[in-house]
């Protein structure tokens, strides 16, 4: 009896929601393809080789913010648990290896650890093992697509809820895009609820761009793996030798913006459809917003957080905000 009770509460339980099926996947691609100017989603940038590509991307010495927001958090996890409170439900937003939530479990020790990914699958070994590790904390994963709504199942549960969402992922939404998804966090925080979240600053120019466009070019193959995606998911002819990674600061915009660039004029073909690309012409794959601590402040406020607490690193400009419902 009681080695069954032991097991029941060591196993993480999993809960996979609305997926989109490939035929609007297929759909989405295209009319990308056909927009102007090109684009294809930065979702499509995280499959298996893309996901090892971009953990590849956080151990580069020019991309600062992963090893900057670490040690903001190591520093400062005391004083972050203290306003935020123990015990809660901490709810990892895009959790993938949930590494950087772990790190948190001692000071922070909540009661309920939610990791939310695109996929259920990719959180399955993690949380498995971080299960084993920590027996005394309930563990769910959810897969769940949130960029378009944040919506919980009912397994995630009714405690006062911390939600964590690092790594400056706040800056792939454009501003509104943000506001709206902040309104839609500060709703699931819940009453007494908090938000813990990274968020990368304005910095010159070519501090920004050599961090989305390294010398050893690990950057340039996470972005061209795209055209890798297109191919197997819309049956594309792009060859990869035919584009050049572009990341480029959009001053007035204040964001990054990634590129694929064709080398030479060319025609795009797919099952379906086709786009001619004249030489030098653009498909555009992402944007990275870079804020200003008092404007992130100030979306903060706008989406419904009462008090909030920061954290930079002065040097590196990297900020770790604390927000309170
Ligand atoms: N959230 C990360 C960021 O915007 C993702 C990222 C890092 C990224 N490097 C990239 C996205 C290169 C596209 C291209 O910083």
């Amino acid at each position: 009896m009681l080695v069954a009770h032991t097991r029941a509460m060591t196993t993480p339980r999993f809960v996979q929601l609305h997926r989109e099926d490939s035929a609007a996947l297929r759909l989405e691609l295209a009319q990308g393809l056909l927009g102007e100017p090109a684009s294809v989603s930065p979702k499509f940038l995280y499959d298996a080789l893309g996901s090892r590509l971009f953990d590849a991307i956080t151990e580069l010495p020019e991309y600062y913010p992963t090893r900057v927001e670490r040690a903001l958090f190591t520093r400062h996890a005391g004083t972050m648990a203290a306003i935020a409170g123990r015990g809660r439900t901490l709810i990892d937003l895009g959790a993938g290896n949930c590494e950087k939530a772990a790190r948190l479990f001692d000071v922070l020790a909540p009661l309920r650890y939610v990791a939310v990914d695109i996929s259920v699958d990719y959180l399955r070994e993690s949380l498995a093992s971080l299960q084993r590790q920590y027996p005394g904390i309930e563990m769910v994963g959810v897969g769940a697509d949130f960029s378009a709504a944040l919506t919980l199942p009912p397994e995630a549960g009714r405690g006062e809820r911390l939600l964590f969402y690092p790594g400056s992922s706040i800056g792939n939404f454009t501003p509104i895009d943000a506001l709206r998804f902040l309104r839609q966090v500060r709703a699931v925080a819940g009453p007494g609820g908090a938000l813990l979240i990274g968020v990368d600053l304005v910095k010159p120019k070519p501090i920004l761009e050599l961090a989305y466009d390294d010398p050893l070019k690990v950057t340039a193959a996470f972005n061209l793996n795209l055209l890798r995606r297109l191919n197997a998911m819309l049956g594309c002819d792009a060859r990869i030798e035919d584009f050049e990674h572009v990341a480029l600061f959009n001053e007035p915009e204040s964001r990054i913006e990634m590129h694929l660039q064709a080398r030479r004029a060319l025609t795009l073909r797919w099952v379906g459809g086709e786009r001619a690309l004249a030489a030098g012409e653009r498909i555009h794959t992402e944007n990275s917003y870079k804020y200003t601590v008092d404007g992130f402040d100030r979306l903060l406020r706008d989406s419904g957080f009462a008090r909030t607490t920061h954290w930079i690193d002065d040097e590196q400009g990297f900020a770790v905000f604390l927000a309170t419902a």
